[in-house]
């Protein structure tokens, strides 16, 4: 599987990257809004964090097909091996089709319903976003959504992956997983949630307790 985290936040970066086994760093127009950096400037720092063979990810924001092809060769002189995100709409499944055409990556985003994510998968995205928790706070259910076109890429367009987006909770990174996404990206507070937990912190410290009581010091 594929770990991402979603943010701009280059403190964040540097100290969740040595900890967390991350395959990249996923961005989308929101989280790079609020880090205040654009993107010219962004995409460099990250790639400087996270080396050369880390895949990162940032969306266009043209609403014609044209305008988001020629953004998403923009996108990719700032860095070559970025997977450039595009709304999984209709003038996005056409730049998807004409980007795949020439080779450049794609991840269909905004995924809400299981053909529009199909959809995108067909025209050549290498991934595809469904939205857990917007679906869920939009009247949906998330989760099946994600199952959903889990099979449906399994059965039709096994070159795609779900790469599932919008978590609030480790449970519902579980899930996805658990449903056969290969690939999710968590924001920094789901990733620490991921990565708490008090009960293992207190049985280390009850090996601590336990050692230093017979040997004082705490080493082997
Ligand atoms: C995915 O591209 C987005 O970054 C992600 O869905 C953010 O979702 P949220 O705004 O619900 O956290």
């Amino acid at each position: 599987m594929e770990l991402y985290l979603d943010t701009s936040d280059l403190k964040i970066i540097e100290e969740l990257w040595p900890i967390l086994p991350l395959s990249g760093i996923t961005t989308n127009p929101s989280i790079v809004a609020c880090g205040g950096l654009p993107l010219g400037e962004l995409l460099p720092k990250i790639r400087a964090l996270v080396g050369p063979e880390a895949t990162l990810f940032a969306q266009v924001l043209a609403r014609t097909s044209e305008a988001m092809i020629d953004e998403a060769l923009r996108l990719r002189e700032l860095d070559p091996k970025l997977v450039v995100k595009i709304p999984a709409l209709p003038a996005g499944i056409g730049a998807i089709k004409a980007l795949s055409a020439r080779g450049i990556a794609t991840l269909g985003t905004a995924v809400f319903a299981p053909m529009q994510g199909l959809l995108a998968a067909q025209a050549g995205a290498r991934y595809v976003a469904p939205y857990v928790t917007s679906v869920d706070a939009n009247g949906g259910d998330g989760l099946e959504l994600v199952r959903n076109l889990q099979r449906m890429l399994d059965l039709h367009c096994p070159s795609c992956s779900i790469l599932a987006a919008s978590f609030r909770t480790p449970v519902q990174v579980m899930e996805c997983l658990l449903a056969g996404a290969k690939a999710v990206t968590v924001s920094p507070d789901t990733a620490r949630q991921m990565l708490v937990s008090p009960a293992a912190e207190a049985a280390i410290e009850r090996f601590e307790a336990a050692w230093s009581k017979s040997f004082g010091k705490l080493s082997v």
